[in-house]
Order: C-alpha cells, then sequence, then structure tokens
C-alpha cells in the first residue's frame, strides 16, 4: 500500500481522531441536551437539505449534526412516546467502541472478551428472574427475534421432528393485546395464523384467565392438541401485567408451553417498588426481555431466556463447520443459539452499565418512570377535559378527552389531530392507539429525566389544543 492510497487516508490517525472528536461530542450533546423541539417542526425540509449536501471527510461532524436537529430527540423530557429510551450516556457512547472492535459473537475465536461478557450478562438476568443454574439465555436484536426464538424452542419441545419435517401443528394462545410479532413468529414458522387464538381481555387489560378454558376448548375442537400460551408483562398498549401465575397455573394444567413476552416490563424485576407485577415468571419456560426499553438502552438491547437451558442449544438445530466449533470449549459459539449469524456484541452497553452503577440504578430509574405515569394519571383524573383509561401498571397510560359527544369517526380524527398538532409544535411528543375501538392518547415515560412537572405541561398543552380545536368546531356549528 502507497502512502496517500484511499486506504491509507481512511484510516489516517489524525483524520480519525478528528472525525472521533466531532462524533463523539455530538453525541455528548445530542444525549444531555433537554432544551429545543422534541421534533422540529421543519424536520421534513432539513432532511432534504441534508440528502441534498456535499462534504468532505474532515467535516463530517457537521453534516451528522443536521441529522441530529432534523431526528426525535429522545433524551427531551417531554418526548414520552413509544418504548424506545432515552439512552443511558454511558451505554450509547461504548456502542462506537462495539463498532469499532466489530467482534462478532456468532464464534468464541471470534470475540473472547465479548462472549464471556455476553455469558455474565445472562447470568444475571437469570438470577434477576429467579431462574434456576441450568436456565441460559441469549442476546438477539430485538423482542421479535426473542419472540420468534422462543416460539421455536416451544415447538421444538413440543413437535421435536418439526425442525427437520416442517410444520408442527401446535395452538399459540394469547391474550388479544400480546405484541404483533407473536402472531408473526406463528407465520414465519408456518404454524399460521389460523393456530393464533386470541384470549379476550379482563378490566385491568390483562389476558383474562377466567377465558383460557374456552379458547383452549376452542383450541382443541380445532383440531390441535399441542399448545403455547403467551403472557404478555407490559402490553404494548396498555403496559398491562398478566397474572403470570395464573398462567402458570394453567400451562401446567393443560401441558402448555409457557412463554412470558417481557420485552417492555422485563425492567421492573429491578424495581423493588413495583417487581410485584412480575410475580410467576420464574415459571415460565421461556421470557423475552428487551433492555432497550426499561433499562433505557439504546437499540438494539434484547435477550430471550429458558428455564431449562438445553431449549436454548436444541431449537437451532446447525451445523457449520466453517464457524461452529464440535469440540468442546469453555465458553460457547452463540452463533448455534441465536438466529443472527452476525451477532453485535449488544451485550456490552448493558453489562458496562451495570458494572458500573449496580442493581439499584435501574431499581431508580424504572421505579422513577413509573411513578411519573401515576403523575399523569392522577393529573388525568382530576381534569375537567382528558379522561384516563385505566391506572398505569408500568410506565404507560392511555386517556381521551371526556365527554366527546361526537360521533366515533369524528371523535378519533380529533384524537388524532390534536396528537398530531402537538407533535409538529416540537413542544412534546406522544403516541395514541386504540383502546376499545376508540382512537385514544398514550404516553410512554422512557426518559429517567422525564418529571413530573414535565408531564403536567405535555397534559396542559394537549388540553390547550383540544380546546381550540373545539371552540373552532363550536363557531363553524353556529357559523
Ligand atoms: C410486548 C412487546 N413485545 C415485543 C416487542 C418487539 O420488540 P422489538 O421492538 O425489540 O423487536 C415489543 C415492542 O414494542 C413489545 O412491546
Amino acid at each position: 500500500m502507497t502512502a496517500g492510497s484511499t486506504p491509507d487516508r481512511l484510516w489516517d490517525p489524525v483524520l480519525v481522531q478528528r472525525q472521533a472528536r466531532q462524533l463523539s461530542e455530538l453525541a455528548a450533546t445530542i444525549l444531555t441536551r433537554q432544551d429545543g423541539a422534541v421534533r422540529a417542526p421543519d424536520c421534513v425540509e432539513m432532511v432534504n437539505r441534508v440528502l441534498r449536501s456535499r462534504f468532505a471527510p474532515e467535516h463530517v461532524g457537521a453534516l451528522v449534526q443536521q441529522i441530529g436537529e432534523a431526528s426525535l430527540h429522545l433524551s427531551h423530557p417531554r418526548y414520552v412516546a413509544q418504548q424506545v429510551a432515552a439512552p443511558i450516556p454511558l451505554a450509547a457512547l461504548v456502542e462506537t467502541v462495539v463498532a469499532a472492535l466489530n467482534n462478532s459473537l456468532s464464534v468464541w475465536e471470534m470475540s473472547p472478551a465479548g462472549t464471556a461478557i455476553d455469558r455474565d450478562l445472562m447470568r444475571a438476568f437469570k438470577r434477576l428472574f429467579g431462574y434456576p443454574a441450568k436456565a441460559d439465555g441469549t442476546t438477539v436484536p430485538g423482542g421479535a427475534f426473542a419472540n420468534l426464538t422462543a416460539m421455536l424452542a416451544a415447538r421444538a419441545s413440543l413437535a421435536p421432528a418439526s425442525w427437520k419435517r416442517g410444520g408442527g401443528k401446535i395452538a399459540v394462545l394469547a391474550g388479544s393485546q400480546a405484541h404483533y410479532t407473536v402472531s408473526r413468529a406463528a407465520g414465519i414458522m408456518g404454524l399460521g395464523s389460523n393456530a393464533v387464538f386470541q384470549i379476550p381481555l379482563d378490566e385491568l387489560h390483562r389476558t383474562d384467565t377466567r377465558q383460557t378454558p374456552a379458547v383452549f376448548r376452542a383450541a382443541r375442537n380445532a383440531g390441535f392438541r399441542k399448545f403455547m400460551l403467551v403472557g404478555t408483562c407490559g402490553s404494548t398498549p396498555t403496559g398491562s401485567c398478566d397474572d403470570l401465575k395464573s398462567l402458570a397455573d394453567v400451562a401446567r394444567q393443560e401441558g402448555a408451553w409457557l412463554h412470558v413476552d417481557a420485552a417492555h416490563g422485563g425492567g421492573m424485576a429491578y424495581s423493588r417498588r413495583y417487581r410485584f407485577r412480575l410475580k410467576g415468571i420464574e415459571s415460565a419456560d421461556s421470557i423475552t426481555f428487551d433492555p432497550h426499553k426499561m433499562l433505557f438502552m439504546p437499540l438494539t438491547a434484547s435477550t430471550v431466556l429458558f428455564r431449562q437451558g438445553r431449549h436454548l442449544r436444541t431449537c437451532l438445530e446447525q451445523h457449520a463447520p466453517y464457524l461452529f466449533s464440535s469440540a468442546p470449549r469453555k465458553l460457547p459459539d452463540i452463533g448455534q443459539s441465536t438466529i443472527a449469524c452476525s451477532q453485535r456484541l449488544d451485550a456490552l452497553k448493558t453489562w458496562l452499565t451495570w458494572k458500573a452503577y449496580s442493581d439499584d440504578l435501574w431499581d431508580e430509574l424504572t421505579t422513577h418512570v413509573c411513578d411519573v405515569a401515576q403523575t399523569a394519571y392522577d393529573y388525568c383524573a382530576r381534569s375537567p377535559m382528558l379522561e384516563p383509561l385505566h391506572k398505569p401498571q408500568l410506565n404507560i397510560l392511555c386517556f381521551r378527552l371526556r365527554h366527546s359527544t361526537r360521533s366515533a369517526g369524528a371523535s378519533d380524527r380529533l384524537h388524532w389531530r390534536i396528537k398530531e398538532t402537538l407533535n409538529g409544535s416540537g413542544k412534546a411528543y406522544i403516541s395514541s392507539t386504540v383502546l376499545d375501538g376508540r382512537r385514544v392518547f398514550r404516553i410512554v415515560i422512557m426518559n429517567p429525566r422525564t418529571r413530573d412537572t414535565d408531564v403536567i405541561q405535555v397534559m396542559e398543552e394537549i388540553e390547550k389544543i383540544a380546546a381550540g380545536f373545539i371552540t373552532k368546531r363550536r363557531s363553524a356549528d353556529r357559523g
């Protein structure tokens, strides 16, 4: 390689140090800034300018800064929209090092430190959920992969020949609030969407365990004899936590595999105040848990755990002598038990944060975001204009306008327009969902720096916008 060649220029230490300074300073600003717009009102024009721009490698920082300004600002305390966290700065910053190392966890040979760290984190999570020593788990690139992996393991256990022969006539029974990735996994696995049976919800939006006998009967009547039962702890729309103890009893009686999708709520296991919501999780055959949700990790940090570790090793039967070692090793080739072949060292950020701050950090942060959701509930309960639709079980609250006399369609459109107006203003950012057939507002507190005063400000903005729309409608009706 001659001096001045393209690789020499790309890896030029002076240039790389300069780029590193620019990018890490920018990341630090993004992670710590609390002011400005949550989403710039002119973000579309801003990003169009970025797409048209040209820049020199030494000035990459300026361009990336513009991308940051056109992006959604998750570290803003009035970002209360979806289950994507304002990342803990240390966890976000170490991501550059993960990319720089670029060790793939697939095989131990390619990731000697990373494999050990991943294993150490899995040991911690096993203890967290009260799993026995023989339990095992793995990192996956998101809760969708975790649910799929758990369901593959369930199938391997219930219908051992299905990996080779395909199919497997297995019914999946899940509360109607279960995340869509459960039925998607059934589709991917070829179980068929007809094999997914929805269990109605109770008055707390949890899987109604009184209804499970009827749903098992319906599945049997449809010819199914093998079952996976899926519980959820924090459901996506309302953050509701199923009664896992009762679901475990049902699974035992029916001989079903019990999977608990705790992608969202799993982090509550750290909260001394709220961990009771996960009671019974230790009986689950498998658990989905996303540290990129309530442990405030940047995307992606996801895991799937099995009470019997052997299920992790049998659910993906793969032989690849160019990668996996058949000789016994102290540490496994993780690629044999995780879907991705190129598996990032996603465990590092969670492990590092835990090592630096201990379990106490997540006790404090998870408890705080749930407390703030409670404040939002209390505000709504007192508001003449907003009505809470459930008590928050975690950090999610759905609410709507009180006494809307409009037709269902008009009311739905009004809620949507209010949300869009608020989000377009840059002052706050919320989400919405459909609950009991009606469009409603939804907030999810995913930023540990969101305080009671922030969430009250969000509610006041919604009331102000709603009052504006209602006044306009009244004068239009009069005119
Ligand atoms: C309950 C639940 N399960 C699974 C998922 C999917 O997780 P991921 O987005 O990490 O793939 C989500 C996402 O919000 C979820 O809320």
